[in-house]
């Protein structure tokens, strides 16, 4: 049986469709909020049908130095047609930091599993 850690597929999200992109300042200000947004499907279109979708992205932040995560936001998509009604795959966050450190983001497919990608950011003083 696999750990849980082994089930997390990533790849470059430019090619790979499943692939939460995180976009976010390379650097931001200690102390001040600024904007970070995930979607699936940025570059290559994901499918969004009851048979195959996103269902949710979660963000987290893991501070340099630390091996504890901290879960930043939570969304998850419920609309995939019916009623003709679809959620597309993005959050929006608004975050304040005050340490260097990971943003890291985990997706979930329907069909294709887990999936994550994180990115570096520099917090100045
Ligand atoms: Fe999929």
């Amino acid at each position: 049986m696999s750990k849980i850690t082994e089930l997390y597929q990533t790849a470059d999200w430019k090619n790979e469709k499943h692939v939460p992109a995180i976009t976010a300042p390379e650097k931001v200000k200690g102390d001040e909020l600024f904007d970070v947004e995930v979607s699936v499907g940025k570059e290559v279109a994901h499918p969004n049908t009851m048979e195959h979708h996103i269902e949710w992205i979660k963000l987290y932040y893991l501070a340099k130095d630390s091996d504890k995560a901290v879960e930043i936001a939570d969304a998850r998509f419920s609309a995939h047609g019916e009623g003709d009604a679809y959620t597309e795959p993005k959050l929006k966050a608004s975050v304040k930091l005050n340490k260097c450190g990971k943003l890291i983001s985990t997706s979930y497919c329907n069909i294709h599993g887990l999936w994550t990608s994180e990115v570096d950011i520099t917090v100045e003083a």
